[in-house]
């Protein structure tokens, strides 16, 4: 059994990493933002109980409700990250610009404290996404500029799923894995209170028959993943010759959890509903993690036609279109709206 903590200082180890350098800090980050995640388990186990459940009766800068606890875990992750040497600043969906931290920290943390609000009041999972970027201004304050990096700069990121167990997965950036160990999972012992190693090296089948859309939408998408649906739901019948099965979790966490265990494609596509927003997630705290985590696992993530960790951010909460997991699938919706 390793734990996270073992993990840990057998890569700082490996590494040859001192207090001071860039591994260790990310280290230690993500042990800051792990300890939030068992306070946040702690809390949703206690659920109705703890006075979690409902609305905050505010809303947040996309102009959405905040549930109680998309507060409270914000505030809980603010506290801490603001509170750790190495963070120089951290911006959340629930803040409307970036709070600096410490001059000193050479690190920019980025999250989705409560993702998938609208499971909390019915006892579904729900989860926190986590982006680390670096502070190249070190010794001044960051404000929302530094924060506008493309998504191949993240030096670790992953999210803690607050499902019928509480779980991690994580993943440095290739430089930085210098172990070679991948998209790595654990799980957290609720006896011990520790995240034990349940699986490193994540792997992601290039096909699958499983995808999840939000299909309410349909009628709103652009014709080319309309067409892509109508092929899947077609099933033996159709083009692709094989039958399909949804699964929607309505929370990202959720969706990307199922395709790192088991394959499959996830899909929040641009649509024409609201002309100022390019699709729903967010590309700084939500889809830019998720594409490193789904990317080093073997998957692809697009906007269906771009590569995702290729955008040049404009704002902290821009948004954007995802299609992510296995690489044959999201190719073939790229192929699907290159022809349109
Ligand atoms: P958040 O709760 O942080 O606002 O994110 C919810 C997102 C994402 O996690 C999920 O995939 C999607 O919204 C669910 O959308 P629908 O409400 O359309 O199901
Ligand atoms: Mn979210
Ligand atoms: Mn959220």
């Amino acid at each position: 059994m390793t734990t996270l903590n073992d993990y840990f200082q057998s890569y700082l180890t490996a590494t040859s990493a001192d207090s001071s350098s860039k591994q260790s800090a990310v280290v230690d980050v993500i042990n800051t933002i792990t300890a939030v995640g068992k306070e946040i388990t702690e809390l949703l186990r206690k659920g109705a109980l703890a006075d979690i459940h409902g609305e905050a009766g505010a809303e947040n800068v996309q102009g959405e409700q905040q549930k109680k606890l998309d507060v409270i875990a914000n505030n809980l992750l603010l506290e801490a990250l603001t509170a750790n040497k190495h963070c120089a600043g951290v911006a959340s969906e629930e803040l409307d610009d970036a709070t600096p931290a410490n001059e000193s920290g050479e690190l920019l943390v980025l999250f989705d404290p409560l993702d998938g609000s609208s499971n909390i009041d019915i006892n579904m999972p729900t989860g926190t996404i986590f982006s680390i970027l670096p502070h190249s201004n070190k010794g001044q304050a960051a404000t929302n500029a530094e924060f506008l990096q493309k998504g191949t700069e993240q030096l670790a990121a992953g999210y803690l799923l607050y499902g019928s167990s509480a779980m991690l997965a994580f993943t440095f950036s290739e430089a930085l894995d210098t172990n070679n160990d991948g998209v790595l999972l654990f799980s957290l012992n609720p006896t011990t209170g520790e995240f034990e190693l349940v699986k490193k090296n994540i792997s992601i089948d290039a096909d699958t028959k499983e995808y999840a859309i939000n299909a309410s939408n349909a009628r709103h998408w652009l014709p080319p993943m309309q067409q892509y649906i109508n092929e899947l739901l077609a099933g033996t019948t159709g083009p692709r010759g094989k039958n399909f099965n949804t699964r929607w979790v309505a929370a990202m966490v959720g969706d990307v959890h199922r395709i790192l265990c088991r394959g499959g494609i996830f899909i929040y596509p641009k649509d024409t509903k609201d002309p100022n927003k390019a699709g729903k997630l967010r590309l700084m705290y939500e889809a830019n993690p998720m594409s490193l985590l789904i990317e080093r696992a073997g998957g692809a993530s697009t906007d269906a036609i771009k590569r995702i960790m290729d955008y040049e951010p404009t704002n902290i909460h821009q948004r954007v279109p995802v299609v992510l997991g296995a690489k044959n699938e999201v190719e073939y919706v790229q192929k699907l709206h290159q022809q349109a």
